[in-house]
């Protein structure tokens, strides 16, 4: 007990929390984070190693005599970090590249979706702008839904109402990837649900509930997320058992069978209808971030040992326990997030002694922060998140928004409204 050492790969807030979580683990002896920010910088190692520098994290594992990859970010998995470190017998929580086209590649998780039978919107490739007019007139119903089919950083699907700006993101898509998709809208709510998954079995976490829009009342531009809250009650008995028997399952029949199965956790995004039936809208190969943040503490099970398991094809071996508590996170956004955010300012206010979760507590989770002279500087779009776990929704919204209230970033901005739709549902 105690003696493993784990390094966390990515440096956001999602990459914090999964720190937060393992550190609080008694099977975790050391902690090492590539690259972290000033949040990890308190309770792991940061090492200066980019997520994508592969080779350099491999060596990184051998030397340090690492026992579990835990990955954040996605594009490491698609640049084969999981692969690698499988060849030197190092156990990773994150599929191999080939698993992880399921987000790297919108066109092949569409494909893997009709093979496997789970409902999904319509699509049409596009691949010669001649026929683009053609096209929009057959998905003219509702607003048009543009993906690029490469990893854009949360930039590459457009929904809009708007023709010449449909157009000229498909012209622009088509220029420089060489195709586009236009799919079918889905009409309804949405909501996230993290299910860990290995060769032996899965285990689905809470589902939460993502706030995209960058400004309340789900205005403004989309967003990586803005603030979440979980569990999700759109996700109503009935729904999770649709999520489980018509995509969960049949995603696990598929992704448990091939030569290295699935070892990671499978993020699935879902429109579910006013009828209450789910359809995917995209998978992710990681936690969801800011959804992470929230869903963590929410699991009683030992965090390590639910990884370390799915790193090794041993999950159907654990029993996962989860708290009946109700857990909300908002984010801080530096001036001008998502398109041109300002970085260099300092964050104050934040308070000591916030590395603990508890119930009817609240803490900060760092994002894009670093540490210089001893402040804490914005370093990226989403700066930090501050997040709450209560009995009730509103008792963590409360807790929450009186933490970010004490907090001061020059132009930061967040949204007032995080959870407002269930909680004013309620009032
Ligand atoms: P994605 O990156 O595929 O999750 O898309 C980003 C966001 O666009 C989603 O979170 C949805 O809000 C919206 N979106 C994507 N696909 C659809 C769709 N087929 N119908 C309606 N909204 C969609
Ligand atoms: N919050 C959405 C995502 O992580 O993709």
């Amino acid at each position: 007990m105690g003696a493993h050492k784990v390094l966390v790969v990515g440096g956001g807030g999602r990459e914090h929390s999964l720190c937060l979580a393992l550190n609080d683990s008694v099977m975790v002896g050391q902690l090492y984070c590539a690259p972290g920010n000033a949040g990890t910088a308190s309770i792991a190692s940061n090492i200066d190693i980019s997520p994508t520098d592969i080779e350099a994290l491999v060596g990184f594992c051998i030397k340090s005599h690492i026992d579990l990859v835990v990955v954040g970010p996605e594009a490491p998995l698609c640049k084969s970090l999981a692969d690698r470190l499988i060849e030197v017998s190092i156990p990773c929580f994150g599929p191999v590249a080939e698993l992880a086209e399921l987000e790297g590649s919108k066109l092949h998780a569409k494909q893997v979706m009709s093979e496997v039978g789970v409902p999904t919107a319509g699509f049409k490739i596009l691949n010669n702008t001649a026929h683009i007019d053609s096209s929009l007139d057959l998905f003219s119903e509702y607003p048009w839904v543009v993906k690029r089919d490469v990893l854009a950083g949360g930039k590459g699907v457009l929904v809009t109402s708007d023709r010449s700006e449909a157009k000229e993101f498909i012209t622009n898509a088509i220029q420089t990837d060489g195709k586009v998709l236009l799919e079918e809208f889905l009409p309804g709510q949405e909501a996230s649900m993290l299910v860990v998954m290995d060769g032996s079995g899965f285990v689905c976490l809470p589902p939460s509930q993502d706030h995209k829009r960058a400004y309340d009342g789900d205005l403004g531009p989309n967003t990586g997320g803005m603030g979440a809250y979980c569990p999700a009650p759109i996700v109503t008995k009935s729904v999770h058992q649709k999520v489980i028997s018509r995509i969960v399952k049949p995603m696990f029949e598929y992704l448990s069978k091939l030569t290295i199965p699935y070892r990671g956790v499978l993020y699935v995004g879902l429109m579910i209808t006013d009828s209450g039936d789910p359809n995917v809208v995209e998978f992710n190969v990681r936690f969801g971030d800011p959804e992470c943040q929230i869903t963590l503490p929410l699991i009683k099970t030992d965090l390590f040992t639910i990884l370390h398991c799915a790193s090794l094809d041993k999950l159907s071996s654990l029993v996962v326990e989860f708290y009946h508590a109700h857990a909300l996170t908002i984010v801080l956004a530096s001036e001008g997030y998502p398109s041109q955010p300002v970085k260099g300012r300092i964050v104050e206010g934040i308070p000591d002694n916030m590395d603990v979760i508890a119930l009817e507590s609240s803490w900060v989770n760092h994002a894009g922060t670093k540490l210089a002279e001893n402040k804490i500087i914005a370093n990226g779009g989403r700066v930090l998140s501050c997040s709450a776990m209560s009995k009730t929704l509103s008792g963590a919204a409360t807790l929450a928004y009186d933490l970010i209230n004490t907090i001061t970033l020059e132009g930061g901005h967040f949204r007032t409204d995080i959870g407002g739709q269930i909680l004013n549902a309620k009032r």
